[in-house]
């Protein structure tokens, strides 16, 4: 996994992981940080064990740390978070030594991870949907009621 290590370790990822922080610092709903990311991470992992998909894990992982990197874009310009994920990511994927090809699928999956369109698809693109939605723990949250998720996408109890 030393390249997930690369990854956390960039200077581009962890100067844009301190701006979402600094920007979410009043942030009543979910956050974005290395909590969300590990979470999504793991449980995409989970979910590729689980059903038989087979992709090399530093790809979940990278999907995982990265499908959220653009939020600070996001706050600043109003630039959709997955259109600006997809651009950071590509250069810090390159220099962690991921290939060409592996880039290719990771950034798909980042790009697309907001779609409900690909939401049921069994593949790096459809886990890391269904991963991010899942690793919200809603049930225990202070600001559900104000929350602009809808009442059937919220996780209102813990599903096993
Ligand atoms: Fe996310």
């Amino acid at each position: 996994m030393k390249k997930i290590q690369r990854i956390y370790e960039h200077k581009d990822y962890q100067h844009y992981l301190s701006e979402i922080t600094q920007m979410e610092v009043d942030r009543v709903y979910c956050k974005h940080d290395m909590a969300h990311f590990l979470d999504v991470a793991r449980i995409a992992w989970i979910m590729c064990l689980e059903n038989e998909i087979k992709y090399d894990k530093t790809w979940v992982y990278a999907c995982g740390l990265l499908h959220d990197i653009g939020r600070g874009c996001q706050y600043a310009t109003g630039e959709p978070h997955e259109v600006a994920s997809t651009r950071l990511a590509k250069g810090i994927l390159e220099d962690a030594g991921f290939e060409v090809e592996e880039i290719e699928v990771i950034l798909e999956a980042i790009s697309s991870h907001r779609s409900k369109a690909i939401s049921s698809q069994q593949d790096l693109a459809g886990i890391l949907y269904r991963a991010d939605k899942a690793s919200r723990a809603c049930y225990t949250c202070k600001s559900i009621e104000k929350c602009n998720w809808s009442n059937d996408k919220k996780n209102l109890k813990i599903e096993v």
